[in-house]
């Protein structure tokens, strides 16, 4: 069988380290262990936690946060290392090899990759620029088939920052419970909204929806490792058995300091933080994209840490993000979503550190611009 790399992550393992900048990461600038434990006595306690296993699916305390965060009962909760182990998870557990899925691209694209390498056959369905990223409902009514097993999709979008209307969620709801299928929500970006409220979970609009989820983002802590499936019971204990392959239990000392960043008054701070990261940045992306001459267009994000710019150059994206590397600064070639002529660009960085970054890049895009002409 055919195997997929991942090749976002690949390009980041490879070059990040030798960057003076990244703007590659999809989430803001990462908190630190101080922004979440700063009392001594807390401290303490911390130190003095055994480094057994744990409780495999998750400590109840945490399950019951995360519980609360989609609206759910912690009985539907499974802690996993990552969104990533849960991805890889639930999409083992929803289809089989040689089932059918359905994706809506672009989107996170470890989801794609599991399931090309899993030998599912996958249609997509594509969210259309031109309409500020919704989702195109021919395609999906078109995709949707009577084996369909799982309709897949990544909300908030990475890459777009998009956030799906009220209309093509009930699309995406009533298109997989028209066959049965499975509605796979990645909500890892949920909560990193500029500004509004966090985007609605999709747990509870239809009795086969499962949500992924994780520390990594809204609460900026991704070293942690720490994400989570929220699904049915039934299919939450199929998860759970892939768990106890994939790495049996969640660390236990990432699970004490998740249950930190999910008490309150911490909570608020990191999800403040995050906010006003998301919030000052994307407005400073804005205006550097607004005085491009031409050269840039971008549907604003409406949530996550990046935003998803067009070039208007004929060089493919893989190019361009390796003229602009070899400047010194690391963004994420379009290429690696399935969609050309775009980059993804973080901007939830330090404001200096943002815009010597973009300087750089309108230098390398104002170079070959100059050379097209
Ligand atoms: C949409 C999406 N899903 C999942 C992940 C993986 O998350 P984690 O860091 O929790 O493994 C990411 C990481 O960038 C992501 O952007």
């Amino acid at each position: 069988m055919n195997f997929s790399p991942f090749d976002l992550v690949e390009w980041q393992s490879r070059h990040e380290a030798s960057s003076t900048y990244s703007l590659a990461d999809s989430g803001c600038q990462p908190a630190r262990l101080s922004d979440v434990v700063s009392d001594p006595a807390d401290l303490e306690e911390m130190l003095n936690v055994d480094q057994g296993y744990g409780d495999l699916a998750g400590s109840d305390l945490l399950r019951g946060h995360i519980a609360a965060w989609h609206g759910a009962s912690a009985t539907d909760v499974l802690v996993t290392v990552g969104g990533t182990e849960a991805n890889a998870i639930v999409l083992e557990a929803v289809v089989e090899p040689g089932g059918h899925a359905v994706v809506v691209m672009p989107g996170y694209p470890q989801l794609t990759g599991c399931l090309n390498n899993r030998g599912v056959r996958v249609d997509t369905v594509a969210l259309e620029e031109a309409r500020g990223w919704q989702l195109s409902i021919d395609q999906l009514m078109r995709a949707v088939r009577a084996d369909t097993r799982a309709i897949v999709v990544t909300h908030p979008n990475n890459p777009t920052g998009a956030v799906l209307s009220e209309h093509d969620i009930c699309a995406l709801v009533s298109a997989a419970a028209r066959v049965g299928a499975w509605l796979v929500v990645d909500e890892v970006h949920r909560g990193t909204e500029a500004a509004g409220a966090v985007t609605s979970t999709l747990w509870g609009r239809y009795d086969r929806v499962v949500c992924v989820g994780s520390m990594s983002k809204a609460f900026a802590l991704p070293g942690i490792r720490i994400g989570w499936v929220v699904a049915p019971a039934a299919l939450r204990e199929q998860v759970e058995r892939r768990h106890h392959y994939a790495t049996i239990a969640p660390a236990k000392f990432a699970t004490a300091i998740a249950e930190r960043a999910f008490t309150t008054p911490v909570r608020e701070r990191l999800l403040n933080r995050t906010r006003r990261f998301v919030r000052v940045g994307s407005d400073a992306l804005r205006v550097w994209v607004d005085a491009s001459d031409g050269l840039l267009s971008m549907v604003d994000p409406v949530a996550t840490a990046s935003g998803f710019v067009r070039y208007h150059l004929s060089e493919g994206s893989l190019e361009i993000a390796d003229a602009i590397r070899r400047a010194g600064v690391l963004v994420i070639p379009g290429a690696h979503f399935g969609v050309e002529h775009h980059l993804r660009i973080t901007h939830g960085v330090e404001p200096e550190y943002l815009a010597e970054a973009l300087q750089r890049i309108s230098a390398v895009l104002g170079g070959l611009r100059r050379c097209s002409r």
